[in-house]
């Protein structure tokens, strides 16, 4: 298996870039952020505990996304691999993956980052807001709580896969075709 993290903060790229990755390389993407849309949108006890904490731009608790992501990985036996977006977020997260990577004889490949600048990443998520129906992207200051939960909780999960020698930065501004030719060539690299 080959498994990949792609990190970055709100409006980094992530999820666009995701698209692209799996139909390249035939990953399976989990997405803890669309994971927990789906629980929204079926109304899912789950969901509607969710709802009221992203509405805030805070991270939900640790256990309802690592069970998720258990459960995802259950449920996919013939993966060839698994790219992660918006997940690990937490140092308790990643410490978590590790171990259930760990069960399936598998673990990380690398992770990569995409660096971009916050008035970047304000900017592109209140245009997505004017059309996403994401009710996190409507307002400034939850998209700004958002980063600030990244830098406070978040970034140093990044610090946690570096002690393995498994971060690599990518530059996440400039054209999307750009950023996703930069991130082939280092999973290329690593392949
Ligand atoms: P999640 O769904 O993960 O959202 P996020 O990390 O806040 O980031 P986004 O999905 O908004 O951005 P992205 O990096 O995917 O960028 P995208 O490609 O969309 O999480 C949402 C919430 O769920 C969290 O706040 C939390 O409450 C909860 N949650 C999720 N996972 C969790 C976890 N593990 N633990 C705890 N809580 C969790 O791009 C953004 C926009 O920019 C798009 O409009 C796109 O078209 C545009 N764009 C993309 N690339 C470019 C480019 N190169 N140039 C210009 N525009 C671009
Ligand atoms: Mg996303």
């Amino acid at each position: 298996m080959f498994n990949l993290i792609l990190f970055g903060p709100p409006g980094s790229g992530k999820g666009t870039q995701s698209e692209k990755l799996i139909a390249k390389y035939g990953l399976k993407h989990l997405s803890t952020g669309d994971l927990l849309r789906s629980e929204i949108a079926n109304q899912t006890p789950l969901g509607l505990e969710a709802k009221k904490i992203m509405d805030k731009g805070q991270l939900v608790p640790d256990e309802v996304v690592i069970g998720m992501i258990s459960s995802a990985l259950d449920n996919n036996p013939k993966a060839k691999g698994f790219l992660f977006d918006g997940f690990p977020r937490t140092s308790a997260q990643a410490e978590a993956l590790d171990k259930l990577l760990e069960l399936k004889n598998t673990g990380i490949a690398a992770m990569l980052a995409l660096e971009v600048t916050e008035e970047e990443l304000v900017k592109r998520l209140l245009k997505r807001g004017e059309t996403s129906g994401r009710s996190d992207d409507t307002n400034e200051t939850v998209i700004r709580a958002r980063i600030t939960e990244y830098r406070n909780k978040t970034a140093v999960v990044a610090d946690y896969y570096a002690q393995f020698d498994k971060v690599v930065a990518v530059k996440g501004e400039g054209t999307v075709d750009d950023i996703f030719g930069a991130l082939c060539k280092e999973i290329d690299d690593r392949m």
